[in-house]
């Protein structure tokens, strides 16, 4: 039995050692290394990797080619910069699954599809292959005070946003390819009726379907908020608009339900009924104390 025990130990002190001896390197195995990116570089794949790579690495790794990762030992690679993006897709594939000493392992919190979306975005950033994207993607001229405006088609409930900006000779034209979020106000938060592919069209138009069973409030009213979704290049823009092709509904007004958070008047009985217990009883206490008080001081008075 101790033997047994003896050997076991052995056994996984040695691999634990020899782990550690391996992942010393971060060796990629070269099966590994020759991986493809199963994903194109399309708008939508880098901006959705761009998303991914904000809210998950960007607090240890900084923003790509700044340089503005966290002080730690080693650090945290700049994974925009030239000397990183050398390495293939199978090896970037591979360190974000791994992870190494304070990088952690992104095995099971990462799906493959994100961490592949995230290398799609740094390869976008890429010099040595840009120009992938860069073909795909529209180059619209330089502008100023760009804008939303809203037009609503109510009889087939469709919204139609359209994108333009100021050109130096003054014309406003439409911009090409960027994605817009349509935003409908809910009680709790906004949902999003964007669609799949919501990137305007040659006119800067981008027209979306409103979904038809949407309840909006008594006259058929809804918050509508159509902004640019990637704020980078133009900054955060984005038009209001109260649209009123929603399904009319009585929305119940979660204040008017007896509640724990409702008004005084609509608490839940057992509340109201403790509190009124409880008052009734302090106030019965101390009637009591005042009535026996007069007693006794009745009582002297006669024993006088
Ligand atoms: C808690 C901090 C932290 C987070 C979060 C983090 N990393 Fe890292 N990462 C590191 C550190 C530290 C290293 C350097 C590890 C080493 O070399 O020992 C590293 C190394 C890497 C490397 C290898 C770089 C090279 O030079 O080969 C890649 C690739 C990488 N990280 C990608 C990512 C991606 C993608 C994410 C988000 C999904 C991410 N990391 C999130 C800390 C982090």
């Amino acid at each position: 039995m101790k033997n047994t025990f003896n050997i076991l130990a052995t056994i996984i002190l040695v691999l634990s050692l020899s782990a550690t001896v391996c992942a010393e390197g971060w060796d990629v195995p070269a099966s590994v290394k020759k991986k493809q990116n199963p994903y194109e570089l399309t708008k939508r794949n880098i901006s959705s990797g761009k998303k991914i790579f904000q809210t998950t690495c960007k607090s240890c790794h900084g923003d790509p080619g700044k340089g503005n990762m966290l002080p730690l030992q080693p650090p945290p690679t700049d994974l925009g910069s030239q000397n990183f993006l050398v390495q293939t897709d199978g090896e970037i594939f591979h360190k974000i699954r791994t992870g190494k000493g304070a990088m952690p392992t992104f095995e099971k919190t990462l799906s493959d599809e994100s961490k592949w979306m995230v290398i799609a975005y740094l390869r976008s950033l890429d010099k040595m292959k840009r120009e992938a994207v860069v073909t795909k993607a529209v180059v619209n001229p330089e502008v100023t005070d760009v804008k939303i405006d809203i037009d609503v088609d109510s009889e087939h409930k469709k919204l139609i946003a359209e994108l333009t900006g100021l050109k130096k000779d003054g014309k406003r034209v439409g911009l090409e390819g960027i994605e817009l979020s349509f935003l409908v106000k809910r009680a709790f938060g906004q949902l999003d009726i964007s669609g799949e592919e919501a990137y305007t069209n040659e006119k800067g138009q981008l027209i979306v379907q409103f979904p038809t069973d949407l309840p909006g409030d008594r006259e058929g009213q809804a918050n509508l908020l159509v902004k640019i979704t990637d704020e980078d290049n133009y900054g955060p823009i984005e038009e209001k608009r109260v649209v009123s092709i929603a399904v009319p509904t009585n929305p119940k007004n979660i204040l008017s339900e007896r509640a724990m958070w409702g008004t005084r008047a609509n608490a839940p009985i057992w509340i109201i009924a403790t509190y009124v217990l409880g008052v009734i009883g302090i106030w019965g206490v101390i009637f009591l104390i005042l009535f026996q008080l007069f007693q006794l001081s009745k009582m002297r008075v006669k024993s006088k």
